[in-house]
């Protein structure tokens, strides 16, 4: 029944509005499927060595837009971050998460929300989505994001965005994703930000197979400044899925021995 429902679901996502969406989420997330998904990492390793990269303060107010029941908010709270809000259209994964967390979770903000109707309360200074993006396909919808990524940004603030490559799949979860690559990513996001660089994935499965994602990180440009990309080579890591992560640095994506080849 299970399936069935699913696959019902799954037809092509542009025909889904947003109540079927959520239902879709809730389902994948519902109690008694606590597996391992697809999109799973034990640890968030390029995420975690991208936002070490950035050296930003402890204090700095983090988002995580998509969060699910990533482990990316436990690492940071584990490395001390102290404001982080983690988003979801699933109030399933939030309480995944939450659950795991304990009473840990109180020092976190959750919001159960679709991203396109998220009114932001305050500015965040890091913006974080890992493959929640990639589901918008409408050039409306599209737009909207970015526009609001622009304005809950902090003057100085980043956006890391990581969605299916475009030699990725062209689904997750049974949905359909927009596939990027450098130039179409920048492009979106290009009115309001800089673009740092771009780091390709091979995602490790836990049944073992590879999907490339790409993640842009981006800098937010003081209001009518042209676009300065900068052109830092593109980097190119595989990551594992059982790696333990214990301190900020044991993680980088120069670092060979870690969770790269
Ligand atoms: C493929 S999962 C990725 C989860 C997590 N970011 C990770 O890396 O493990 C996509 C997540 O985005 C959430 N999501 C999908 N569409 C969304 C929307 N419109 N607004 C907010 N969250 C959404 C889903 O509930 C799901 O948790």
């Amino acid at each position: 029944m299970f399936i069935g429902f699913v696959e019902e679901l799954l037809v092509g996502n542009n025909k889904k509005n947003m109540s079927e969406i959520k239902k879709h989420w809730e389902e994948i997330y519902n109690k008694s499927n606590l597996n391992k998904h697809t999109w799973t990492q034990d640890i968030p390793e390029t995420t975690l060595s991208i936002i070490a990269s950035l050296n930003i303060n402890k204090d700095s107010h983090i988002i995580d837009v998509g969060g699910g029941d990533s482990t990316l908010v436990d690492s940071l709270l584990n490395l001390g971050y102290k404001n982080i809000t983690v988003l979801d259209i699933s109030e399933n994964a939030i309480n995944i998460t939450k659950n795991r967390l304990g009473d840990k979770s109180q020092q976190v903000k959750w919001i159960v929300s679709d991203i396109l109707e998220f009114v932001p309360q305050q500015q965040y200074d890091l913006w974080v989505d890992r493959a929640a993006f990639h589901f918008l396909r409408d050039e409306k919808s599209i737009k909207q994001y970015a526009n609001l990524v622009n304005t809950s940004l902090t003057k100085n603030g980043y956006l890391l965005i990581a969605t299916f490559s475009d030699t990725g799949p062209s689904k997750c979860s049974g949905l359909e994703v927009k596939q990027y690559n450098k130039e179409n990513l920048t492009k979106v996001f290009e009115s309001g930000f800089n673009r740092e660089y771009c780091v390709f994935e091979d995602h490790l499965t836990p049944a073992h197979t590879e999907q490339n994602f790409i993640y842009g990180l981006f800098k937010h440009r003081q209001e009518g400044l042209i676009p300065s990309h900068n052109l830092t080579e593109d980097r190119f890591v595989k990551c594992q899925n059982s790696i333990v992560l214990d301190s900020e640095t044991s993680c980088n994506i120069e670092n060979k021995g870690c969770c790269c080849d």
